[in-house]
């Protein structure tokens, strides 16, 4: 493989500082949303949100991920029974009494509709090695970092798009690995319904920290 030249675009810094702030302002109006409209959406846009997903850095550019649009109803409805299960394991015995005071204020519980109703639930795979056509493994490297970067581009993609989403970690979350079929190097990492939000869906009023809190120049 050789080089190529880069596609680069310069902006003078006022266009800079506009653009910068027009993305801060858009991607400030993301939240987390637990109720779902069953209001259907076209593939191609999570498509197109999964290919920019895609295009995201990866360790040795192995790119270490599998995204699996459910889309299907029977399989959701397994997803749902499969998901509360644990869900009810974990509020009821497996969470710490820390984890629980720290979830009160999303007023979640076991119970999660929004499996059955949001349009689709994209699951976003680690693949923790590569086969390779000889049968051989091979290593990926920097997983987590990769697929956790990819995971952000698919969120402020789908955000961008005009749709809404909610970061899902059941846990654990085997039974999406068998439930979906999928081979054994690849190890569920996030369930990530998505759609348009309920009629009047609300959201928590959390706080985000201070520019001040989170960021440090030397
Ligand atoms: C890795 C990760 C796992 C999460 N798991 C859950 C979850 O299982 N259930 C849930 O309701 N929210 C979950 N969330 C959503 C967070 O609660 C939410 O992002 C946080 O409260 C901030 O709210 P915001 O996304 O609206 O800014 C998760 C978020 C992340 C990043």
């Amino acid at each position: 493989m050789g080089f190529k030249q880069l596609d680069f675009q310069e902006f003078s810094e006022k266009n800079m500082q506009s653009r910068s702030k027009t993305f801060l302002d858009e991607m400030s109006k993301r939240r987390t949303v637990r109720a779902f409209s069953d209001r259907s959406v076209p593939i191609d846009i999570i498509n197109n949100c999964i290919q920019t997903a895609a295009s995201a850095p990866s360790g040795a550019n192995k790119q270490p991920w599998q995204f699996v649009v459910v889309k299907n109803r029977d399989v959701k409805a397994k997803i749902r029974q499969a998901a509360e299960k644990e869900e009810k394991e974990f509020y009821r015995h497996r969470a710490t009494k820390e984890w629980l005071e720290d979830l009160n204020q999303f007023g979640t519980d076991w119970q999660k509709p929004f499996l059955e109703i949001a349009p689709y639930l994209i699951v976003v795979f680690k693949q923790i090695y590569d086969i390779k056509d000889d049968n051989n493994q091979r290593k990926n490297y920097y997983v987590n970092e990769s697929v956790g970067i990819a995971s952000g581009f698919l969120l402020a993609a789908l955000h961008h798009a005009g749709l809404v989403t909610l970061t899902h970690t059941p846990s654990p979350m085997n039974f999406l690995g068998e439930i979906l079929n999928r081979p054994d190097n690849e190890k569920a990492f996030l369930l990530i319904p998505v759609g348009y939000p309920a009629n009047k869906a609300t959201v928590p009023e959390i706080t985000k920290k201070s520019f001040q809190e989170i960021s440090t120049v030397v």
